[in-house]
């Protein structure tokens, strides 16, 4: 018995290991979840908060295959962007305490690959004098997976994905874009934002000049939400069960879906829209997206299989679970101002105006009485 238990434990573990082998992380959806990142590479050590040098996050990333895990937890306040390595895997949930964060400059996957990072606070801000930099940015990179992170006080956008094939945003908040304003901007794809917070932005949530598939994300008192931006190109989007929520900022509702020609093609089913700002959750379907051609079934053959919430099941689940864990002050205000349904919410030019500690960054505890999380728990 006990040997024929133990085969068993063996034979769970090959197969967990090849699930694991094709997909960044258990659990891991969409396009950017091909990423293996530094998996299988070596354990490399954060150690300190310092900008650069041994021990550092900076230099943590300078190479490749490596498996990043955090010894200590607050704010790394970055002298500079900060360019990522490929083939790395950043697993912030490792950090005791509150968590870690990088504040002050972008966090660069430019030209890169197979990169996986999950539960990192990436807050660029007025810290950063360079307004074309983004909070985080992956022009030109290919299979990248970003899940449970928080995108706070970009500038040039809170995420720059120009050119990016095999990406995913999954289970993170993009919220409070400074400088332009700016979500998301993806060209090249295919891209998939799957059960995002999107909170208090002018447009690009996101910007999507590619194949998109676009499920379970809140968008949160937005001046204009999903857009193609009449690009002339023509793209396919698959937009299910998503939530756009008007806010104090909104003066269209309808721009929920925005510049959206008959060049795009959609398949767009189980969106609501709740435009009346009266602090209640009370929207109606909105599934009629611009000028767009109606497709009769997804483009993707993935993308029904990920919508197994409803925009309000999103709601809740979105606003229990998404960003990086633990959830910081910064987090919080991003969830509480959704929460007031249309009553609060602004879009700000900067980190301050929000009023939260530390200038507007908030502040990350370096200690806490809970458990250390497991390194690839969710
Ligand atoms: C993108 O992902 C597909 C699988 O979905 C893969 O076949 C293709 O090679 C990837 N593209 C790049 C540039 O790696």
């Amino acid at each position: 018995m006990a040997r024929f238990l133990g085969l068993l434990i063996a034979t769970l573990s090959v197969c967990l290991q090849a699930v694991l082998a094709q997909n960044a992380f258990s659990g891991a959806v969409g396009f950017g979840a091909i990423a293996t990142g530094g998996n299988s590479g070596s354990t490399v050590h954060v150690t300190n908060l310092a900008d650069s040098g041994t021990g550092s996050f900076r230099d943590a990333v300078s190479g490749s295959n490596r498996n990043i895990v955090f010894d200590v937890a607050g704010y790394i306040v970055l002298k500079s962007a900060v360019s990522l390595s490929s083939s790395i895997t950043i697993n912030g949930q490792t950090a005791p305490g509150g968590g870690i964060g990088l504040m002050g400059a972008e966090i660069s996957a430019s030209g890169k690959s197979n990169i996986i990072i999950r539960n990192l606070r990436m807050r660029q801000g007025t810290m950063d004098s360079d307004t074309g930099k983004s909070a985080f940015n992956m022009g030109d990179a290919k299979n990248v997976i970003l899940d449970h992170c928080s995108f706070a006080y970009g500038q040039f956008d809170s995420i720059d994905a120009v050119g990016a094939v095999n990406i995913t945003v999954s289970n993170s908040i993009i919220a409070f874009p400074i400088g332009q304003q700016f979500g998301a901007h993806v060209e090249t794809g295919p891209s998939t934002f799957y059960g995002n917070l999107w909170v208090s932005a002018h447009n690009r949530q996101p910007l999507s000049k590619d194949n998109t598939q676009y499920v379970n994300n809140i968008v949160y008192n937005y001046q204009a939400a999903y857009t193609s931006a009449n690009t002339g190109g023509y793209f396919s989007h698959d937009i299910i069960n998503n939530y756009f929520i008007a806010g104090p900022s909104t003066s269209s509702a309808g721009d929920d879906y925005y510049q959206m020609d008959n060049k795009q093609s959609v398949y767009a089913t189980g969106n609501f829209l709740d435009s009346n700002k009266d602090g209640a959750l009370n929207g109606a379907a909105a599934n009629s997206v611009g000028s767009a051609v109606v497709l009769s079934k997804p483009w993707a053959s993935t993308s029904l299989g990920l919508a197994t919430n409803s925009a309000a099941a999103a709601v809740t689940s979105v606003l229990a679970n998404a960003g990086a864990t633990p959830r910081d002050e910064v987090d919080t205000f991003a969830v509480n101002t959704v929460k007031s349904y249309g009553k609060s919410g602004t879009i700000y030019k900067s980190q301050a105006d929000t009023g939260l500690s530390n200038g507007g960054y908030g502040t990350l505890t370096a200690t806490s009485t809970k458990k250390r999380a497991v390194q690839f728990a969710v």
